[in-house]
């Protein structure tokens, strides 16, 4: 993604220091507690990785992150700001965008208004075509379909326009909740190249992923969540190497 459309607005945390900063985070739902103290530290510049079973407690953090899901104890930081006191708008405006799990595109609008839809932080119609053009720079499939139907996208291409869709608002912080899920490899491929691409520009990623392998490639660093619990966190290439990875997320 070129780089002459910087982030929104631009984070004043320098390059390699903490962007956001999760801190002994607790999140229930009714009473079962989902996180029972999770920290994670992402500097800007970086693409975290955040991996573990079914049901570790994944999803939730990152719904916490954008006030989707209350802060029961702990704290979020986000480029200096308490992001417990925001509101799910006021994080959006802040300069974090989350591409959900399951991608929740409009199926019955087009490519195009999916797009149009995510730019709602900068309606200038100059300002939103020439995002668009970024967008269809990182993915060319999305720019030969701009009229049609999302909902007849493939799931590849779906995870394409929801990726799109949230680069759009131009977020210095994109949180993508496992953008390989059921998709064909050869997608998949394309789009994790895509996500590279995106950190280049200049965006920080938190990658949540149960394709451990992509995840440990892409990813400078993980965070491996147990239970709602912090099992281990390191630096990839140390973590693919590990036994207990292996053996567990790795297929041996
Ligand atoms: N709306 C909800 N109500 C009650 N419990 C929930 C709700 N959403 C999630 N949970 C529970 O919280 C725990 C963490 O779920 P979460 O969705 O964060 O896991 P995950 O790591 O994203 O899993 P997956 O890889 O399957 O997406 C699970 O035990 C789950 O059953
Ligand atoms: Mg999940």
């Amino acid at each position: 993604m070129k780089t002459r459309h910087p982030t929104r607005p631009a984070p004043s945390t320098p390059i390699g220091k903490p962007l956001l900063t999760i801190d002994d985070l607790k999140v229930s739902y009714g009473g079962i507690r989902a996180l029972k103290g999770v920290s994670i530290e992402v500097k800007r510049g970086e693409i975290v990785a955040m991996i573990g079973a079914n049901g570790a407690g994944k999803t939730t953090t990152l719904k916490t992150i954008v006030r989707l899901l209350p802060i029961v104890e702990g704290k979020i930081t986000y480029d200096g700001r308490d992001l417990g006191t925001m509101s799910v708008e006021e994080v959006v405006e802040a300069g974090i965008s989350l591409v959900p799990e399951g991608r929740a595109i409009f199926g019955g609008l087009t490519v195009r208004e999916n797009l149009e839809l995510g730019a709602f932080n900068h309606k200038r119609r100059a300002e939103m075509s020439e995002t668009i053009d970024d967008v269809v720079a990182l993915f060319p499939r999305i720019g030969e379909r701009m009229k049609q139907e999302a909902g007849t996208l493939s799931g590849g291409e779906q995870q394409m326009l929801a990726i799109g869709r949230a680069l759009m608002a131009r977020p210095a912080l994109l949180l993508l909740d496992e953008p390989s899920l059921g998709i064909a490899p050869k997608l998949v491929q394309q789009i994790f190249e895509a996500i590279a691409k995106v950190a280049e520009s200049g965006t920080t990623i938190v990658l949540v992923e149960q394709n451990t392998r992509l995840a440990l490639k892409y990813a400078k660093r993980a965070y491996v969540l147990r239970t709602g619990e912090i099992a281990m966190t390191g630096d990839t290439k140390t973590l693919a190497a590990n036994e207990e990875i292996k053996a567990a997320y790795l297929g041996g």
